[in-house]
């Protein structure tokens, strides 16, 4: 019986593929913070994006590249010696750590339809690929796409094939989210036995999320030798997203003597990267999503509350200090200075420019007005909206709603743009509804909303709102969060910061698209 536990390797990927997530685009600045917490929470590798695709990923990559330090830092490429010579490029200020990722379909459908190769063809390009980018770089990965649903024979033909023409890394990825547990777990199982020069590279997993099986794929494949698992934060990505990072290693942490592996994950790190994540992404974590929702500890029966008072693992069986998650009591009244106000949101992970710093005080004297009990979560909304980096455009100076059941909800927006104040009424189906469209009509940009979720920050009647909002302007996705304890000022200042988001990226200055 194996009596140690192996040391598993955390590939990141909440940068590449986390971002490809629909409305989930981040820009410059915000990568680089994400980058910065995932060094923080000592992830082995970040991939920081797909070079080739836009100059913006490019920046990013190079960027990451440059500026954090532990991690080994990858981008992705396809294998093309174009896209393996300007990932080389951006990888490259990491020296040593930098790798290149190059991937290519190995699948029957993937062949036959997609990439209209045969299976020889397949072989020797991912081989060229391999070489060629190992002559840019030391470290190599090679991903066969759609691996799940590639021949085992094969599979391990291609495995053998680009271990031998230098890849230090092959990722074995259930792209479409197809398999099962035991079959995945079966097919890595396979790769060992098969491939005879396997032991000379790490095994990783890549599973996508798309019948809920991502992290039981993933463990699965842990269990039959996969040396490292490709994930992301709040299990972010393609389609139904990727396997969640903080899922996997908590398995893995609280059930090691079964799973005889571990990782060097912070753990004490992980709440507060996914908060980051969330609010970066503007993707809402449910409140009962494992490891980091809202609920994952709340203990609401009296039963289990009884039991937790009595010995805590009766119903725990993770404490959640250990994923850095603090009471939310009382922390700051409105006598409160600016040191213990900065001091706090330090602790809380946020750092902000001094303008963000003083704006986000002078909103925390305000609530500390209005709201009885300031928790944490308030801060941590505040803080929040004062750090959007594109919050200069178009700032909101003044908002009145009329509204009533015999009342057609009207409203007045008044909004800054630099020095000029335009402002405007319009009515609406609502009291949001009739704020919104004035936004649409004083900024001549008409926005669709697509998705509206309004969530207490914390518990009362004098609870902050935070709306979270996806908009469509034409081809272009859009997130923005915002809170305040008037849900309707919210409404329309996440959709502004939606505005203002968009205006910045089709200025170029910071978005993808
Ligand atoms: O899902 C997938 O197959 C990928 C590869 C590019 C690794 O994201
Ligand atoms: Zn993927």
């Amino acid at each position: 019986m194996k009596t140690k536990s192996d040391r598993i390797m955390i590939f990141d990927t909440t940068l590449r593929d986390g971002e490809q997530c629909p409305g989930a685009s981040l820009n410059h600045r915000e990568k680089l913070e994400i980058a910065q917490q995932l060094a923080r929470l000592n992830v082995d590798v970040i991939e920081a994006g797909f070079p080739i695709a836009s100059p913006d990923d490019f920046r990013a990559v190079k960027s990451v590249a440059e500026q954090i330090k532990g991690p080994s830092i990858a981008g992705l490429a396809r294998c093309l010696n174009k896209d393996i010579e300007r990932c080389a490029e951006a990888v490259a200020p990491a020296g040593k750590k930098g790798r290149i990722h190059v991937f290519l379909a190995t699948s029957p459908i993937h062949r036959q339809y997609k990439l209209k190769k045969d299976k020889a063809e397949i072989l020797k390009q991912a081989a060229a690929s391999v070489g060629y980018a190992r002559k840019l770089c030391e470290d190599v990965e090679f991903s066969a796409e759609d691996a799940s649903r590639t021949e085992p024979d094969f599979l391990a033909e291609v495995t053998r094939t680009v271990i031998d023409a230098g890849a230090a890394t092959v990722n074995i990825p259930d792209t479409v989210g197809y398999a099962i547990p035991t079959e995945f777990g079966a097919l890595i199982a396979f790769l060992f036995e098969h491939v005879p020069n396997i032991r000379q590279a790490v095994i990783n997993v890549h599973c996508h999320n798309d019948l809920g099986l991502a992290v039981a794929n993933s463990l699965a494949a842990v269990q039959n030798g996969a040396g490292g698992i490709e994930c992301t934060i709040n299990g972010l990505g393609e389609r139904a997203g990727n396997c969640a990072l903080e899922e996997l290693v908590m398995a893995l942490r609280t059930r090691e003597a079964l799973c005889h592996a571990t990782t060097g994950i912070h753990t004490r790190e992980l709440f507060k990267t996914s908060r980051l994540v969330s609010r970066l992404t503007g993707m809402v974590v449910q409140r009962n999503k494992a490891i980091v929702g809202a609920n994952a500890f709340a203990h609401e029966a009296g039963i289990h509350q009884d039991g937790i008072l009595k010995e805590r693992s009766t119903y725990e069986i993770m404490r959640a200090e250990d994923i850095g998650i603090e009471g939310s009591d009382l922390v700051l009244g409105k006598h409160s200075g600016r040191h213990a106000f900065a001091d706090r949101l330090a602790k809380m992970g946020f750092r902000l420019k001094a303008e963000e710093q003083e704006r986000a005080y002078n909103r925390f004297i305000d609530l500390a007005d209005k709201k009885k009990t300031i928790y944490d979560d308030d801060l941590v909304a505040i803080a929040r909206d004062e750090m959007e980096d594109v919050a200069g455009i178009y700032v909101l100076d003044y908002l009145h709603v009329s509204t009533g059941t015999k009342t057609v909800p009207t409203a007045t927006v008044r909004l800054k743009k630099g020095e000029e104040i335009i402002q405007d009424a319009a009515c609406g189906d609502g009291p949001v509804d009739a704020a919104l469209m004035t936004i649409d009509r004083i900024t001549g940009i008409k926005g669709k909303l697509l998705d509206y979720n309004l969530q207490a920050v914390t518990v009362g009647k004098d609870a902050q709102g935070e709306v979270s909002i996806r908009v469509a302007f034409g081809a272009d996705i859009i997130s923005g969060k915002a809170a305040s304890t008037d849900i309707v000022q919210a409404s329309a200042a996440a959709y502004l910061s939606c505005v203002n988001r968009l205006l910045h990226s089709r200025a170029g200055v910071g978005k993808k698209k």
